[in-house]
């Protein structure tokens, strides 16, 4: 298949490589003009385990191409819309200016028998609004609607081995169209058993926002655990361990920790709230508002538990946070906790010092103000106290005697729940972990 990916962001950069893997012609459009020069090189412009790799491997075979020109669409038979939709400023809604910009534009491109496929997570109705303005313009042409569930540091083998594809299609021959054609592009996951769910547009648009929302109450849900924990002397790691026993429950996204970040979790359900607001059903969502509560609720937590870690005041002492990024294996610093808690404590008064293996330059774009460290033992030399932020695998190894080497004083904030408190103990420290006594 000829395919356009619009968007060559964390999902459109994947997804373009990953259609080249899978044998299509691919071109790969962004109107950022350094990052379609990066990519054309074979330069991922992010940390993505695998990405650089994979664009070397297809790049070479002349399937790939990238360009910044919309007009380079013109001849793919199908378009994937990969345009991000970030929180609005000042709102909860989300801001759709990117996608309704991307499609529009993208219309000039469009020729009879086309296929133009939205991946990005959209409030519900814009498929069916897009799908409007598209048979207005081109009446042979149809849309469908494929939500995305790749986990960035995954992202490659979630885009070749999906746990399932969705298709939200149109009635009638203009959906069996756009079915066939999505059923062409991942002719190599389907033949190997990825499931396939066929549903109208609002289905497909609510099952990526709905599952997004399961997987942020999971994690709130764990974290309130940790708060009745924190009172009662309890352990959630070994909660969590014991209900996630039970296969309705299931042990994963049950890690009690400083909560979600990244550029998805967070602004989704407050889109999702917001969305449903304007469908008058937001009482269906207020549980999220909750959700979103505890979540933040976690960061100022651990800065005060950091306070008391380090004797009282936080003034002029000098603390290491280990990590930046929104999660490991991920460069990507967006409403990343490590980072608003890193804030936070040097707002009052801390000297922050913070370290990341991929994430600093992102960080410091952010967070100008904060001090970064890209050596781990330089960053935690003459540290009062030590607060690990993202589970990195690097700090998940560092040994309390190693740590000990570095630091003044011998605190550590485990705000992952990935260090074994005895070890610490053993070996001198005052560790502290989240809803663990
Ligand atoms: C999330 C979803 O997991 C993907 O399925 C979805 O496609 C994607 O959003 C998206 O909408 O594009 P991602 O943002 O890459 O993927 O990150 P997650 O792995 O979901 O982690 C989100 C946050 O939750 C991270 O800050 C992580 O540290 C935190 N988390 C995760 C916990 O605090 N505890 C857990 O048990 C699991």
């Amino acid at each position: 298949m000829r395919i356009s990916v619009i968007g060559c962001g964390y999902l459109g950069a994947v997804h373009a490589a990953c259609m080249a893997k899978l044998g299509h012609e691919v071109v790969g459009i962004d109107v950022d003009e350094r990052k379609i020069e990066e990519l054309q090189a074979g330069r991922a412009p992010f940390f993505e385990p695998g990405l650089p790799e994979l664009l070397e491997e297809v790049l070479l075979t002349g399937r790939l191409k990238f360009s910044s020109s919309m007009a380079d669409a013109k001849g793919a038979q199908v378009h994937f819309l990969c345009v991000g939709t970030p929180q609005r400023k000042g709102e909860y809604a989300a801001d759709m200016r990117y996608v309704d910009a991307a499609f529009h534009t993208l219309l000039d491109s469009i020729e009879p028998g086309n296929v133009v496929v939205g991946k990005s997570t959209v409030p519900v109705g814009t498929a069916a609004r897009l799908a409007d303005e598209l048979a207005d313009r081109h009446p042979a042409a149809v849309l469908a609607w494929n939500p995305e569930f790749l986990r960035e540091g995954f992202a490659v083998k979630d885009t070749l081995t999906p746990d399932r594809f969705v298709y939200g299609l149109p009635s009638g021959q203009a959906g069996v169209a756009a079915a066939t054609a999505l059923d062409e592009v991942y002719s190599v996951p389907l033949s190997a058993g990825t499931p396939r769910l066929v549903a109208d547009y609002s289905t497909a648009e609510l099952v990526k926002a709905a599952a997004n929302s399961f997987l942020a109450t999971k994690i709130s849900f764990i974290n309130a655990m940790a708060e009745v924990c924190e009172v009662t002397g309890a352990d959630v790691t070994v909660l969590a361990d014991a209900i996630g026993m039970d296969d309705r429950i299931g042990r994963k996204f049950l890690n009690a920790g400083v909560g979600f970040g990244g550029g998805c979790l967070p602004k989704d359900i407050r889109a999702f709230m917001a969305r449903a607001g304007e469908l008058g059903a937001d009482q269906a969502l207020t549980f999220l508002r909750e959700v979103d509560d505890i979540n933040v609720r976690r960061r100022l937590r651990v800065v005060e538990l950091t306070r008391v870690l380090v004797g009282g005041s936080l003034l002029g002492k000098r603390i290491t946070v280990l990590g930046a990024a929104f999660k490991p294996n991920s460069d990507d610093v967006r409403d990343s906790p490590a980072l608003s808690i890193a804030a936070q404590l040097q707002l009052q008064g801390a000297d922050v010092t913070v370290t990341d293996p991929e994430a600093i330059a992102g960080a410091q774009r952010r967070f100008p103000e904060l001090m970064y460290e890209a050596d781990l033992t330089t960053a935690m030399t003459k540290a009062d106290a030590l607060l690990l932020l993202t589970e990195w695998d690097e700090y998940r190894a560092i040994t309390p005697e190693s740590a000990a080497a570095a630091v003044s004083s011998k605190n550590i904030l485990d705000g992952r729940n990935v260090l074994d408190p005895a070890a610490w103990r053993t070996a001198g420290w005052n560790y502290k972990g989240i809803g663990r006594p």
